[in-house]
């Protein structure tokens, strides 16, 4: 069985298309929370587009289940992450003019560099994830790097058009999910995840946890945010939103 945590960057986005002070990320954290999230997550962009400063203070503060700060691994992000403690940093790789995170981490590239970032959050007892593609070699990376969890990007999957393009990507995600669950890694998903497509990811044995964001937000325009999430945890965890 897997379990929900709700990324709450897209509030925020609302709250900044009109640069005020509502809806506010903190008070849907609560609600996603009370609805029966596992956790809540939050991406710091070095261009504070949707989250800033504030939200992630407060958020630190107000979640009561687990924090999951996503974040690019520069030095200003760094400091922030170990001055705040959340419980969990999923390590992404973020390029300024993307709209959303749009490739896994190449932790292979610079195993020597993420094995001190992992060294200086254990020592405040944050867990590291990276965000990969569904690839040997990067879990490989992870695990050399000391890696507490690998999310498996989902991004492909979700795009894929067709039957054959969708079982292609699900079964790489199976494979690799298989190989880090054998390796010891903790095992989760994220990315263009919906109320149509997770389904088959949280069918995949190894993978504990799905984060999604967007999906969420949207329905919740329509149905509210407590509505929205309690489908999303039910279809996770049961395969049903009722
Ligand atoms: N996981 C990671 C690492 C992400 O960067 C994102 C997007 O912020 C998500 C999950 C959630 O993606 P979505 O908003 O498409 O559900």
């Amino acid at each position: 069985m897997a379990e929900l945590a709700v990324n709450v960057d897209h509030i925020a986005t609302i709250r900044e298309a009109r640069g005020g002070i509502e809806p506010d990320p903190v008070a849907g954290a609560v609600i996603a929370e009370l609805a029966g999230a596992v956790g809540i997550v939050c991406h710091l962009r070095e261009d504070r587009r949707h989250i800033n400063d504030r939200d992630l203070r407060l958020l630190r503060e107000v979640v009561k289940t687990k924090l999951d700060l996503e974040m690019a691994a520069t030095p200003e992000i760094i400091r922030i992450a170990l001055d705040t403690l959340p419980d969990l940093v999923t390590i992404v790789p973020e390029r300024r003019e993307e709209l959303t995170t749009e490739g896994g981490l190449d932790v292979a590239a610079r195993v020597e560099f993420y094995a001190d970032l992992v060294e200086q959050m254990h020592e405040k007892d944050i867990e590291v994830s990276f965000f990969i593609e569904p690839d040997h070699r990067q879990i490989d990376a992870a695990l050399q790097a000391g890696a507490d969890i690998v999310e498996l990007h989902t991004g492909h999957y979700a795009n894929a058009r067709t039957p054959h393009e969708v079982r292609y990507e699900l079964e790489k995600l199976a494979t690799a999910a298989s190989y880090a669950h054998t390796n010891g890694l903790r095992v989760t998903a994220g990315h263009g995840l919906n109320y149509i497509n997770v389904t088959p990811i949280v069918r995949i044995p190894q993978i504990v946890e799905v984060s999604i964001g967007h999906a969420i937000i949207a329905r919740a325009v329509f149905v509210g945010l407590d509505r929205a999430v309690r489908e999303m945890c039910a279809l996770v965890r049961h395969g049903t939103t009722s």
